[in-house]
């Protein structure tokens, strides 16, 4: 959550650190503020409020020479959104600052210790007790400083450190919270992920945990954990910067879901083959092992969970796997039954969500093989599983997700074809069907986003004013349902469920009235009877119905208010299609109610915290 920048260089500091503020105010947008030495003295601007806000207090009273500084954009944890809880936060003697991202789980202990010495705190953040461990552990050496404060952190942190009497240099370390350094011309910058960096080189350091870097305008001395120096290759960035971009749009979620054909594109063409075959370089299971599994359990948060339940449609019919899918808060702390057969399937855009990687971390315990499904290269949850098959969505600015999720469901069909091959359960027939249906879907995405747009502006104006929406359908269509319910509350702040459309009558139809708006999602044609059977029945109870579905089902959606068509496709994909009308029902929807599209009110686009 919360997004770190640091600056060595040549040239100010200051412009440098707001420019890679903004660029990761989509980390945490409640809070900000940056430091730099003057004159031998740390000078610090913090505030509530979103970035410009800081920039127009920087602009009046801030036009610092100094060319060394850090900054931080932050989604509150510790204490409420204010000026004392923002970052940087200062040591007691003054000498040290920090910026922090994660959480110091032990730093009630330490505060308390910290307290007894007399020590005085002067915000409700658990970042505060590094910057004074750093006063008490204060050596003369920076670096060996920064490593013994932090050798008594328990948790999860990144951190930038300033010191006044090194104006020269920060330090920065991390554990379970990422951390990315870039050298170029201009100096050495810091980031919590690349996209703050990105404009400035493509050549990157990924810092591991535990280690340690010493940043100065000639670039960074790297240590172990055992405070060994060592040397680290660069990693080239593969995003290139127009796509972290707005690119002309209004906001980066029209921009993203506009970019959907690429995505699903990009993820899915490297891994057919020649002879149009699914082919994974990255799937480290054997064949064996692949006929050896007994189930699959997928663990997700959010909308990587809804990916996962198309996952498990598609897996369970093709692969004849049973397949059991968890939000990853819930399984990390229910005790799962896991074992050597049993492959457990974790899909993060992130790659950082804290809850997604402890349930990694729970499954590889357990002896399990874990596939992580991800989007941003070398993050912690990538870094930890057996395999990994990334996502190819390119950077994702917008909290709300698009098209990282049609990328994640990209590869879980991938995989469900994969499985299903090596098991025996698909003809080389069928494999081939397969394989064109996938290939030919990003045209037909192309085509649903050209056809729906101006139809769903229309039909956004009838959400406008509503405080609840229903989104119902059966199988594949209530998965497609729970995504476009949480697209449409996470950004225009509209209540709306998801139901499973058979379900509404064991309790939540009661719920409607004259003129409840429900969304029935209905492209799945083995259910398409059933779902209307549903649809009949809340509009006998006064709703107005909106129905998605194929043009085959024209005549048979008469009962419907309104009906939106989507492309003909294979019903084991139709999910991909339906899902992009209710992405710009949402976007148009909140647009309209005049919402922040691209930071929703108390959210932040990585969630590294329980
Ligand atoms: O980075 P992750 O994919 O692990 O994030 C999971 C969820 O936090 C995320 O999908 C969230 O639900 C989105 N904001 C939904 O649009």
């Amino acid at each position: 959550m919360c997004g770190i920048v640091g600056y060595a260089g040549v040239n100010r500091a200051v412009p440098y650190l707001l420019d890679g503020l903004e660029k990761l105010e989509y980390r945490g947008y409640d809070s900000a503020g940056i430091a730099v030495v003057e004159n031998g003295a740390l000078r610090i601007t913090k505030t509530r409020g979103r970035i410009s806000f800081l920039a127009s207090l920087v602009a009046s009273e801030h036009q610092s020479p100094a060319t060394v500084g850090i900054g931080h954009t932050r989604w509150a944890t510790h204490g409420k959104p204010s000026d004392a809880n923002a970052h940087p936060h200062q040591s007691g003697s003054g000498r040290f600052c920090v910026v922090h991202n994660g959480i110091i789980e032990n730093y009630l202990q330490l505060k308390a210790a910290l307290q007894a010495d007399g020590v005085v705190f002067r915000s409700e953040t658990d970042t505060e007790v590094i910057a004074h461990l750093l006063d008490k552990n204060w050596d003369g050496d920076f670096v060996s400083t920064v490593r013994k404060a932090t050798g008594q952190l328990e948790g999860a942190y990144a951190i930038c450190v300033l010191c006044s009497d090194f104006p020269d240099r920060i330090v920065c370390t991390r554990w379970g919270s990422p951390l990315v350094l870039g050298t170029c011309d201009a100096g050495t910058f810091i980031g919590s992920d690349v996209t703050a960096i990105l404009q400035h080189t493509s050549d990157v350091y990924y810092l591991d945990g535990h280690e340690t870097a010493l940043v100065t305008k000639d670039g960074a001395v790297f240590y172990d954990k055992t405070g060994a120096a060592i040397e680290k290759q660069p990693t080239r960035i593969a995003w290139n910067l127009a796509a972290a971009q707005k690119g002309g749009y209004e906001h980066f979620m029209l921009k993203e879901i506009m970019e959907q054909p690429q995505a699903f594109a990009d993820t899915v063409s490297p891994r057919i083959s020649a002879d149009k075959r699914i082919v994974f370089e990255d799937f480290h299971l054997t064949d064996d092992d692949i006929r050896a599994l007994r189930r699959v359990a997928i663990v997700a948060c959010g909308s990587a969970y809804h990916a996962g339940a198309v996952g498990k449609y598609v897996m369970e019919k093709l692969a004849r796997l049973p397949v059991e899918i968890d939000i990853a808060s819930e399984f990390r702390y229910r005790d799962p039954v896991l074992d050597a057969q049993t492959l457990v399937i974790v899909i993060s855009q992130s790659g950082e969500t804290a809850d997604t990687l402890a349930a990694l971390r729970l499954a590889n315990g357990r002896g399990c093989k874990t596939l992580c499904i991800v989007n941003v290269v070398s993050s912690s949850i990538a870094n930890e599983g057996s395999s990994v098959i990334y996502t190819h969505a390119g950077p994702e600015i917008a909290v709300a997700t698009t098209k990282a999720y049609c990328a994640q469901v990209a590869v879980l069909y991938l995989i469900a074809g994969y499985l299903a091959e090596k098991r025996g359960l698909l003809s080389e027939e069928a494999r081939r069907a397969y394989v064109a249906e996938l290939e030919a879907l990003p045209a037909k995405i192309s085509e649903t986003l050209s056809q729906c747009d101006a139809q769903i502006q229309e039909l956004s104006q009838m959400f406008i004013p509503l405080e609840h929406a229903y989104f119902i359908g059966r199988n594949l269509d209530y998965a497609c349902a729970m995504e476009a319910s949480l697209k449409l509350k996470e950004i225009s702040y509209i209540h709306s469920e998801a139901y499973a459309a058979g379900e509404l009558k064991h309790g939540t139809i009661s719920l409607i009235e004259q003129g409840t708006l429900v969304v029935a999602l209905a492209a799945c044609d083995d259910v398409f009877s059933k779902t209307m059977s549903n649809i009949k029945e809340v509009k006998a109870r006064g709703a107005r119905v909106l129905a998605v579905s194929t043009a085959g089902h024209t005549d048979a959606m008469g009962e419907v208010d309104f009906r939106l068509l989507i492309p003909a496709t294979d019903p084991l994909f139709a999910v991909t299609l339906e899902v992009l009308p209710m992405q710009l029902l949402s976007y148009y929807t909140a647009r309209s109610r005049g919402c922040d599209i691209d930071k929703p009110r108390n959210l932040a686009k990585s969630v590294t915290v329980e």
